[in-house]
């Protein structure tokens, strides 16, 4: 059994198969938190200390005892105006004005299966898997209330015990009789009383998205968190926690990762003794949301998981779970397409001819599908103009979409189409038509970010209208494949037909995602790939509705390997949209080998991004053979385990292996990232092998043994040329 309750002793216990989380609730009716980490057997109530702490208040119910406190205790659900100061969950502006709830213990249910959020992703398990007893997914839901309000929070876990996955979520119900305020929310809390850890976060930019920082929690609080309407390239919705000892195969590590595509906040605390908080959940910034008498909020979900092997089991934990309890549809286990995308090889400057040209000399290298990217419709020669005008340019293109796609098709090519329907231009029919559509502030000049603003997806009448436009277009011909793109961050943020402006950055992911949920549920074939300048909104919510996100808008092999790196950490290969481009790189100017080119993005959903028109006969034999490796690795890379091998941010290589579920095949990858004369050997351990099996090494022809390929490893060639690369396919013998 996945959830266990002691009645007699108060305590709530979630099991999976390596991990125990325990809570209880205490004589005052407080849910406090236990333990969360490695398994454990008993009752973790001892770690509770209590003592009279100076400035620590007592609730009243405690009398005479000051050594109870709620600014010491764990909390499972901290609010703010229950006497713990530190870092709130949850914050709500009562109708007196006033800042306080205090939330007790009301009634607790357990059932089988994984709860669902109403209009929100999240983490599902197929209720058709016949499990036993001990693996089976189980839900507990914990009702705490606060009596003076009628408010109440729904505390929901979901139990994955098979991949170490522990889900949480809160809903907040207005059972009172008047209206509320939820200032702040936030939807997962971990309180240690003990240990010190490093807080690993993944910042970035436009076209350098994730790159891994860690630092030791210090005193204070240390935040991350996105005002921008979408989780942003500049942190992504995901923190881990780790002992200062943890490495990649060792160590006490936590996770927190954030099923949600606006904004956000992950915060880290070290209290006055020392205990650390965790916290996750929608970012507290131009949050006020109302709460009438008997509505109810839902907090976006959080996922999280331990490992005490380190950080590729933590990751693994995720990889599973994302791709199998989050990702859905036709493609959640397919193989994908190997694509061509026409941005980085014509930009605006094409007609159906330049596309049709693109797709005959894909065929003819083994590529399976053309994506027409940004430029098709309405007037967009350039990103000045056009966005909203979701009809087809048929004096630009010289065809209609239809005769296009049947040429296409014809060739035995797929057909793939770029859409950004959140977005508007000023210069646009609908702009002119519905200029209170936009984001804007009456009396203020907007901000324009790609001279474009963003409609306001919170009313349904808006998200209705442009999803009937998207349809018409995907009903024009056999389009199997949508880039969803994203290209600025909210600003302005004011809707024309509300009072409370509070409301408007929650309920515009809301409408964004009815809109991706009914297109498929329309389109269950369309693969859908989410994009945001690349990787600006890479986030568990988005895999929800898009197996695949593009990766980044750099697609420099080597800038890439650290993007992939930070990536990785959170999400699986099968996610990252990865492509190869020309070279000199549009965005660095770099030239790196074909070679080393298709094994980066064979790390990712494998696809081209250039004008292949352009290459000699030879590059394209290279490509042709690339994609045949590319085909038989294919579902190694898609489904298998995934290690890193090097941390591309301080190693001289970067390199990063699959391994199948039963070892009996590897395939490793290497970037050479250093250039030196007579260069000393750098050499790299292989990982989960098995260690009393004999592997072929495929392309060489040599044979290991798979204890030595992981004690000592394997020494890399050293030859001359820049950012060469490596791939070595093991097969156990
Ligand atoms: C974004 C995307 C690119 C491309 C352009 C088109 O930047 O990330 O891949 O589609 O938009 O305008």
């Amino acid at each position: 059994m996945a959830i266990r309750h002691d009645i007699a002793e108060k305590l709530f216990t979630l099991e999976t198969k390596n991990t125990s989380y325990q809570m209880k609730v205490d004589d005052y009716g407080f849910l406090l938190h236990l333990y969360y980490g490695e398994k454990i057997e008993g009752n973790m109530d001892y770690l509770l200390t209590y003592y009279d702490r100076g400035f620590c208040g007592n609730p009243y119910d405690a009398g005479t005892d000051r050594t109870y406190s709620m600014d010491v205790l764990p909390q499972e659900f901290p609010c703010l105006g229950n006497g713990d100061y530190r870092t709130p969950a949850l914050i709500i502006k009562n109708a007196d004005g006033s800042y306080s709830c205090d939330l007790r213990y009301k009634s607790y249910r357990v059932f089988s299966g994984k709860y669902g959020i109403d209009g929100l992703p999240a983490v599902y398990a197929d209720e058709d898997t016949v499990l036993d007893d001990e693996n089976r997914v189980e839900t507990l839901e914990i009702v705490m209330e606060d009596a003076c309000t009628g408010i109440q929070a729904v505390l929901k876990y979901g139990v994955l015990p098979e991949i170490d996955v522990i889900t949480r979520q809160v809903q907040i119900r207005n059972y009172g009789k008047t209206e509320v305020s939820i200032e702040k929310l936030q939807s997962a809390c971990l309180d240690f009383v003990t240990g010190d850890y490093d807080l690993l976060t993944f910042h970035g930019r436009h076209a350098m998205e994730r790159n891994l920082q860690r630092e030791a929690v210090a005193h204070g609080c240390k935040k991350i968190g996105s005002m921008r309407g979408t989780s942003s390239h500049q942190y992504n919705p995901m923190m881990i926690l780790a002992e200062p000892q943890t490495n990649e195969d060792a160590g006490n590590c936590y996770s927190m990762s954030f099923v949600y595509s606006g904004g956000f906040q992950g915060e880290v605390e070290q209290d006055q003794f020392n205990q650390t908080r965790m916290i996750m959940g929608l970012q507290e910034e131009m949050f006020s949301y109302p709460l009438d008498v008997q509505d109810v909020l839902d907090a976006p979900e959080v996922i999280m998981t331990f490992s005490k092997n380190g950080l590729n089991k933590l990751s693994q934990n995720l990889h599973t779970c994302i791709r199998n309890h989050i990702c859905r549809g036709k493609y959640k286990n397919e193989i994908r397409p190997i694509l061509v995308n026409s941005w980085e090889a014509a930009y605006f400057d094409f007609n159906g001819d330049t596309i049709y040209q693109l797709a005959k000399q894909a065929k003819e290298v083994g590529v399976e599908m053309v994506v027409m990217d940004d430029g098709w419709f309405g007037k967009r020669d350039d990103d000045y103009s056009g966005l909203g005008d979701w009809f087809v340019n048929e004096k630009k293109l010289g065809c209609s979409l239809g005769s296009l796609i049947e040429k296409i098709n014809g060739i035995g090519m797929k057909f793939g189409i770029w859409v950004e329907p959140e977005m508007v231009s000023m210069d646009s029919d609908l702009y002119r038509a519905h200029p209170d559509w936009a984001l804007t502030i009456p009396g203020r000049n907007p901000n324009r970010s790609r001279y474009q603003l963003v409609l306001d997806f919170s009313r349904k009448e808006v998200v209705d209208a442009i999803y009937n436009d998207i349809c018409k277009v995907l009903d024009m011909g056999n389009i199997e494949y949508l880039k969803w793109d994203m290209n600025r961050s909210l600003a302005d943020v004011y809707s024309a037909v509300t009072d409370n402006q509070g409301k408007v950055m929650y309920d515009y992911v809301m409408g964004l995602y009815d809109f991706l949920e009914r297109l498929g549920n329309r389109y269950p074939d369309l693969l859908i790939e989410g994009c945001s300048g690349g990787g600006g909104r890479f986030d568990a919510g988005m895999l929800y509705y898009t197996p695949q996100i593009w990766c980044s808008d750099n697609t420099d092999a080597i800038n890439r390997v650290e993007i992939q790196y930070g990536t990785s950490f959170g999400y699986p290969t099968s996610a990252m949209g990865a492509h190869v481009s020309a070279v000199p790189n549009h965005q660095t100017g770099r030239t790196v080998p074909l070679c080393t080119r298709s094994v980066v993005a064979m790390a990712g959903s494998f696809g081209y991004e250039l004008d292949l028109g352009k290459l000699s006969e030879g590059e394209k034999e290279e490509i042709r053979q690339e994609n045949r490796k590319f085909r038989k690795y294919a579902s190694l890379i898609q489904q298998g385990i995934y290690y890193r091998l090097s941390n591309p941010q301080t190693d001289a290589v970067g390199a990063w292996e699959v391994v199948n579920e039963e070892k009996t095949e590897a395939l490793v990858s290497v970037v050479m990232l250093e250039k030196y004369a007579n260069a000393a050997v750098s050499y790299v351990k292989v990982k989960g092998l098995r260690a009393d099996a004999q592997y072929l090494e495929e392309n060489s022809g040599k044979r290991y043994s798979g204890s030595a390929l992981m004690a000592i490893g394997l020494p890399l060639p050293v030859e001359p040329g820049e950012y060469l690369a490596y791939q070595m396919h093991f097969i156990s013998l």
